[in-house]
């Protein structure tokens, strides 16, 4: 099985975690991609979906699914969503794709948070893939030292804006050895919209495709 052959197995493994007239939270990305084109199958049986952004909104409603407003439909009971980095403890880094603050978001409004990856996404310690930092515009170069600081390399993603206009420090070089720590630091400084560690609020389960299978992870 290649990469992509993983995510799609996630991605159907998640898809038996639906119940009837369920509003699903959806993620972004290639393995929520995957996801959305799954519940297409399903359609008939849920109550709409929840997008965490705008690419994936455009692809469930190109299914006919409808997309609600979180502020009406949550909380929702399921989010599904991929990562860029996930430890054992069911930490996450994400927002490769950019959509974290969305993620983090619909994340926060779902009771079960399922996340799906292939087996090259698992990691002993957080910190190898860069960590995405979405900062309003005018803060960039004060977030920049801040982040500079911590002993991080800071870069900003050229060319980019996140679906709230704003843009994104990929941070490298970042020793991660407390999650949840530095997610609360981070948050704290001014101009940091959201960051990319998802350790307050990590994954409930964790689903991860291998050439074997796909595997269930529970912190
Ligand atoms: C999107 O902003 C990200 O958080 C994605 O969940 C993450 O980048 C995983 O993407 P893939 O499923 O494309 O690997």
């Amino acid at each position: 099985m290649n990469q992509d052959e993983m995510k799609k197995a996630v991605a159907e493994a998640a898809l038996e975690r639906i119940e009837s007239g369920w509003i699903v939270g959806v993620g972004t990305g290639s393995t929520a991609n995957y996801f959305i084109d799954a519940l297409a199958g399903i359609k008939g049986k849920i109550d709409g979906a929840v997008a965490s952004s705008e690419a994936s909104a455009e692809r469930l409603r190109g299914h006919g699914i409808e997309v609600l407003d979180l502020n009406s439909a949550g909380p929702l009971p399921i989010y599904v969503d991929g990562a860029d980095e996930a430890t054992r403890h069911l930490h996450l880094t994400k927002g490769g794709g950019g959509a974290l603050t969305r993620e983090k978001i619909v994340a926060a409004a779902s009771k079960t948070f399922v996340c799906v990856v292939d087996e090259t996404k698992v990691v002993d310690y957080l910190g190898a893939f860069p960590l995405p930092i979405e900062v309003i515009p005018m803060a960039r170069s004060h977030v920049a030292r801040a982040l500079s600081k911590l002993g991080g390399n800071p870069e900003l993603r050229e060319g980019f804006k996140t679906d709230n206009g704003n843009v994104i420090l990929d941070v490298h070089n970042l020793r991660i050895m407390n999650p949840v720590e530095l997610e609360s630091e981070l948050d704290h400084i001014a101009g940091v919209v959201t960051n990319g560690l998802f350790a307050r609020r990590s994954a409930d389960v964790m689903l991860v495709g291998s050439a074997s299978g796909v595997e269930e992870m529970t912190a």
